[in-house]
């Protein structure tokens, strides 16, 4: 029996995921096609059997400083602002930084398993190819918490009370990657890829983790008296790094050894 009176249901603190499908010019895509292939070279995945080759753990995690991924990076910069924005950030108190940029190739069989960026605050995912059916492996992606199942864990499924695939209590969302789709999304976010369940066809596509830091300081710019008494003084929105220009290293002593009971 239908309630006296309507329920409404409103969802709260929802996920930000921003997508975009850009248009590619066919030949800045087959450059950057054939640029990805010479830089897999004859590595065929990471050392986990059915896991895609990623270029992070080979070395390959600096490409968007490469000339094919030029026409990427501009892309990029224009999308992440705009999410930004859209978040309500005050691009005036920001600076935004590409940390690292790698490729992930997904030969059929292969996938990605579960996991996120803890070194990032913000991830990127380009689609170089796909055709939007998601047979090649999809972006699966998880919420942080499933606070609606109510009972922590009873929407694993195994037969259990809450309908399967129920949009309010999903245990994940599988997003289909497509030739020219550019995805956004927090890198605390838990993602994996599918198998790739294509025949033949290489899954392609370029991760981006960024970072939000405090804008350039008159300092570390060079502005005013440059490296003057000013140049001990930040000012910077409380929880955020300040710009990676303002930081000291500490290096390591050259002679640092460790002494049986720990201690340096
Ligand atoms: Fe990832």
């Amino acid at each position: 029996m239908a309630p006296a009176f309507e329920l409404q249901l409103r969802q709260l603190f929802p996920l930000a995921l921003a997508q975009v499908q850009l248009r590619p010019d066919p030949l800045d895509s087959a450059v950057m096609l054939q640029a990805l292939l010479h830089l897999r070279g004859e590595q065929q995945g990471n050392p986990n059997p059915g896991y895609a080759w990623t270029g992070d753990l080979h070395g390959v995690a600096q490409i968007h400083r490469l000339a094919p991924f030029a026409w990427l990076n501009e892309q990029v910069r224009q999308q992440v602002w705009a999410y930004l924005l859209a978040l309500g950030f005050d691009a005036s108190q920001l600076a935004v930084h590409i940390q690292r940029c790698w490729p992930v190739l997904s030969a059929p069989g292969q996938g990605v398993g579960r996991h996120h960026h803890p070194n990032a605050h913000l991830s990127a995912i380009y689609y170089v190819n796909g055709d939007g059916s998601g047979r090649s492996g999809c972006l699966r992606l998880y919420p942080h918490r499933q606070v609606n199942e109510l009972v922590p864990g009873l929407a694993v499924g195994h037969g259990g009370p809450i309908a399967v695939d129920h949009p309010l209590n999903a245990p994940w969302v599988d997003l289909a990657p497509e030739a020219g789709l550019l995805v956004l999304f927090p890198s605390s976010t838990d993602h994996a890829v599918t198998c790739n369940d294509e025949d033949e066809e290489l899954r392609m596509s370029i991760s981006f983790d960024l970072v939000l830091t405090a804008p350039l300081s008159r300092s570390a710019a060079g502005a005013g008296s440059g490296s003057g008494p000013g140049s001990a003084s930040l000012v910077t929105p409380e929880y955020l790094s300040p710009h990676p220009s303002d930081w000291t290293p500490l290096l390591a002593p050259a002679d640092l050894s460790i002494r049986e009971d720990g201690c340096p």
